[in-house]
């Protein structure tokens, strides 16, 4: 059976790890979907041209997880061509034999509509600004503050796919949750989902 899990959520709101705990308690591949944009917005040159011809170098490149690589992906992704190139490859992931978790903006709205279970996760723009630069190391707190409500101001502005909710998405708020405690909240309502689905 494939089962798919579709993970959207603002930056640093915990979809990453929460993410990776889902896929590994229920045997699913899990596809970091930002990676994608993160790797267009490095390349150099046409940010399509980068989405058309993206190959797994691409994917390999230690410098994803910077700020950088995070703004510049934020920048490429509101263009639709570049959506475009990227949706394919996302949605043939999603129908993978034993099942898939994708993280993103657009997971439960656009890329998979009908996934079994959504989960919007979100939290202040305090704590995950506090959160970011706590594990990235780069800038100050007032900078990483300014950075990621510029981020959220584009992901959910932008006219193709913006950031937003599913109707039928459930809302996680890890705010005051500890990383144990989202992890935990997450796969309990993923696993009444799929228990419903199998019944
Ligand atoms: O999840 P992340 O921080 O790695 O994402 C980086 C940027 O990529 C994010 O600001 C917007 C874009 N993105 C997107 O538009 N759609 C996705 N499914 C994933 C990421």
């Amino acid at each position: 059976m494939s089962f798919c899990v579709a993970i959207d959520g603002p930056a640093a709101a915990g979809k990453g790890t929460i993410s990776r705990a889902v896929a590994a308690q229920f045997g699913l591949a899990h596809l970091d979907t930002g990676l994608l944009y993160r790797a267009v917005g490095m390349k150099d040159g046409d940010p399509v041209v980068a989405a058309q011809t993206l190959c797994t170098e691409d994917l390999a490149r230690p410098d994803l997880r910077s700020l950088t690589a995070g703004e510049a992906a934020s920048r490429v992704a509101v263009i639709p061509e570049v959506r475009a190139a990227l949706l394919e490859f996302q949605r043939r992931f999603a129908a993978r034999e034993g099942g898939a978790v994708l993280d993103g903006r657009d997971i439960g709205t656009v890329i998979c509509p009908d996934a079994d279970v959504k989960l919007f996760v979100t939290a202040s723009a305090e704590v995950r600004a506090a959160r970011r630069f706590a594990e990235a190391g780069e800038g100050s707190l007032a900078e990483v503050l300014e950075q990621v409500r510029a981020r959220d101001a584009r992901d959910t502005g932008r006219a193709d796919a913006p950031l937003r909710p599913a109707e039928d998405a459930l809302i996680l708020d890890t705010s005051s949750l500890s990383i144990d405690e989202a992890v935990t909240r997450a796969c309990t309502l993923i696993a009444a989902r799929r228990d419903a689905a199998v019944r």
